[in-house]
């Protein structure tokens, strides 16, 4: 049994890592801004507001964890580039702040700056919006933050080129750099099988210090 503070409980994601987690026996502190908004009860879900741009305030859900989680996202483009990589620097400065107990830190990433099969990156593709590619950029943006960081052990986790809510099947795909895609070139994974992969890393620790990807 881990202890996981979650930030981001009642997003997409967030809410199927948070039902995964506690289907598999993990006591999970959800780490919210409005406790209004998260429905699931469970006896090993404790719930505490929080936000994750802030450093005192990951501090301090983070101290007696084994594993901070952050499922954050920031709504559209600019949201994200406010959001994204100032959290990435709020919770390794949270998190290394408790010293020889601070726990592992996983983070929900993106797919943009995955390898395609050409060569390029998944950002690279023509006719991209700019609202994606701002996003796409915010998470590559906190992904080289975390590749400078050395004494937190983080991990970094991308989903397919698309995630959606749908069936858990309890498998999945991974690579490190690479886009992970089907026979017929489509790069898929439900939130529910992110989020086994999300806990199986979580239980596993194959990944420290790196990114990985997952897809169907
Ligand atoms: N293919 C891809 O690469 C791909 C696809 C989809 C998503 N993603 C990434 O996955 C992440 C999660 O996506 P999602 O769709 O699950 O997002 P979502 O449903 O919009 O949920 C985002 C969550 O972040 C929380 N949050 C935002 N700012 C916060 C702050 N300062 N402190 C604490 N919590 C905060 C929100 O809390 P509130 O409820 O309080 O607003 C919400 O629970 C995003 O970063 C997104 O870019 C990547």
């Amino acid at each position: 049994m881990a202890k996981i503070a979650l930030f981001g409980a009642n997003g997409t994601i967030g809410s199927r890592v948070l039902r995964e987690a506690l289907d598999r026996g993990h006591q999970v502190t959800a780490v919210v801004r409005d406790p209004k908004k998260l429905t699931e009860t469970h006896e090993n879900l404790t719930v505490v507001t929080g936000d994750v741009l802030d450093p005192k305030s990951v501090e301090a859900v983070a101290a007696g964890q084994d594993v901070v989680v952050s499922a954050v996202g920031g709504g559209d483009g600019p949201g994200h580039v406010a959001t994204i990589e100032p959290a990435a620097k709020s919770l390794v400065a949270g998190v290394r702040a408790l010293g020889e107990k601070a726990p592992r830190l996983i983070t929900v990433g993106g797919a943009g700056s995955l390898r395609t099969p050409d060569g390029k990156q998944v950002w690279d593709a023509e006719g991209l919006p700019e609202f994606l590619l701002q996003i796409m950029h915010a998470h590559g943006d906190a992904l080289d933050y975390y590749r400078t960081v050395t004494d937190v052990r983080w991990t970094n986790l991308s989903p397919a080129g698309l995630i959606e809510p749908g069936e858990r099947t309890g498998t999945y795909r991974t690579a490190l750099e690479d886009l992970v895609v089907d026979g017929s070139g489509k790069s898929r994974i439900s939130a529910e099988d992110y989020a086994v992969a999300l806990v199986d890393e979580i239980e596993e620790a194959n990944h420290i210090g790196e990114r990985f990807t997952v897809g169907d």
